[in-house]
């Protein structure tokens, strides 16, 4: 009896990772499940670090074409044990589009318009009670697949309600919780339903370490903390490191070599701008393509004589603004295209389908990279460009990025609201420095980053 039970019994972990998104997901095309590797920081840390440790990664799997990879056993990557958990749709809508992305992700990012938004209707406490739901399934699945006092990393706000759900069930766990996101300051966090900020917080005080980006966000959380009387756990500043020889490796195949050379055959001597992001309404496109027309206005020498490369993909499209900001980004690509396009010379290419490839090799050529968001937990390709760029190119990276903290000495910081001051970084960055320059800072930044792994960031985040 005893064998026949431990023989249905899943295999349990030492170490537990859980996140909302997973490293792999499938696209149903011409009746066939196209596997696409999960986009964003977390999965491109997590993947270099975990095939290093005996662990397991938990994630959330709601599409249909995800649904029936699921079903004939199609979620495995090399040297990772994958869990993914099925959420029925209803869950998914109310705890991933309405209360994840279009209000904690609004919230933490300072994207909310004040004069009309959030409203705390009842539909809001309908699927406030789907992210419960939804934490709860994430959580008994973490409470099963765990061995007797195992680590378990939990991920990002999707989650905030893991912690305090584990901690009831399996005391013996060592809980940490990781924030790739801003974590709001007191006043932003207010905006919130005094039930459900508690809730919230109460949540995240029963891990035993919380890790940020920067220190900004660590404080921040403090702040917040300060007006109740719950307990402080351990806080930690763990910005998340590059997998340089990976990255590396990557960046030499053939089909980045080849993307490499189509942009250089296109771009020429001229200075090439470049930014790689996605479709997300944080990242700021607009202002950044504002303050590269007034760059072109202001040094009226500059027009034909660079050229902006906008590699931006799409992101969230089941949620209807994400679907708009995409039509405004175009919208205003176009029209500083017809207004500085000559027959020979079109100011901005703008693509939106996700190529890894022409994004790795738009990284290694850039003599500018805009990293503009008004506000970000890290920001992994500035780091990135930083690390692998061939051209000593410079970054123009917003101070509310956490990145800047970790590397804004090595970079042009801008206020990201200001159109005046990017268009003024960006016309330095890409025509006023010396090579001597360049190099000096090309060479401190390859140092630093070298210096971290994911290995270490996960040794780190997770006390082991
Ligand atoms: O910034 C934190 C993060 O979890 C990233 O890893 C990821 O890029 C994003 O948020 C989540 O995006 P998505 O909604 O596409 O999973």
């Amino acid at each position: 009896m005893d064998q026949v039970r431990a023989e249905t019994l899943p295999r349990r972990y030492s170490l537990v990772v859980v996140s909302n998104r997973g490293p792999l997901s499938f696209l149903n095309t011409e009746d066939t499940l196209k596997p696409i590797r999960g986009s964003g920081g977390l999965i491109s840390g997590l993947l270099a670090a975990l095939p290093s440790r005996d662990a397991l990664w938990i994630s959330a799997i709601a599409g249909t074409a995800d649904m029936a990879a699921f079903k004939q056993g199609l979620f495995s990557v090399p040297g990772i044990d994958l869990a993914p958990v099925p959420i029925d749709h209803e869950t998914y809508v109310g705890a991933y589009d309405r209360i994840a992305n279009e209000t904690l992700w609004f919230l933490y990012h300072g994207l909310f318009d004040m004069t009309y938004e959030p409203s705390f209707d009842d539909q809001f406490y309908v699927d406030f009670e789907s992210y419960r739901r939804y934490n709860q399934v994430m959580s008994d699945e973490v409470a099963l697949r765990a061995e007797l006092n195992a680590v378990v990393l939990v991920n990002d706000y999707h989650l905030n309600l893991v912690p305090g759900m584990l901690r009831e069930v399996r005391p013996d766990l060592t809980i940490c919780f990781f924030v790739h996101t801003p974590f709001p300051s007191r006043s932003e966090l207010r905006i919130l339903p005094l039930q459900v900020r508690t809730e919230l917080l109460e949540s995240l005080t029963h891990s035993d370490s919380i890790g940020f980006h920067s220190e900004r966000w660590r404080s921040n959380f403090l702040e917040c903390l300060s007006e109740t009387s719950l307990p402080t756990p351990r806080l930690l500043v763990e910005p998340l490191a590059i997998d340089l020889t990976e990255l590396q490796e990557r960046a030499s195949r053939s089909d980045t070599q080849e993307s490499a050379r189509l942009l250089n055959t296109e771009s020429g001597t001229r200075p090439l701008i470049v930014r790689v992001d996605r479709l997300e309404l944080s990242k700021n496109l607009i202002r950044g393509f504002r303050a590269f027309e007034r760059m072109l206005e202001e040094w009226p020498h500059t027009q034909s004589n660079c050229s902006f490369l906008a590699l931006c993909y799409p992101s969230r499209t089941s949620i209807d603004r994400y679907r708009r900001y995409r039509e405004e980004v175009e919208h205003v690509v176009k029209e500083i295209n017809e207004r500085f396009g000559t027959p020979h010379w079109t100011p901005i290419t703008l693509k939106t389908d996700d190529n890894y490839a022409r994004s790795l090799a738009a990284l290694q050529n850039f003599d500018v990279l805009l990293v503009n968001p008004v506000r970000d937990g890290l920001n992994l390709v500035a780091l990135e460009g930083l690390a692998i760029n061939q051209r000593k190119g410079s970054v123009v990276l917003s101070e509310d990025a956490g990145a800047y903290e970790l590397m804004g000495d090595l970079t042009f910081g801008v206020n990201p609201f200001d159109i005046v001051e990017t268009s003024q970084a960006l016309y330095s960055a890409a025509f006023e420095q010396t090579l001597s320059t360049k190099e000096e800072r090309y060479r401190k930044a390859h140092n630093r980053l070298s210096q971290r792994t994911p290995q270490l960031w996960i040794e780190a985040v997770t006390l082991t």
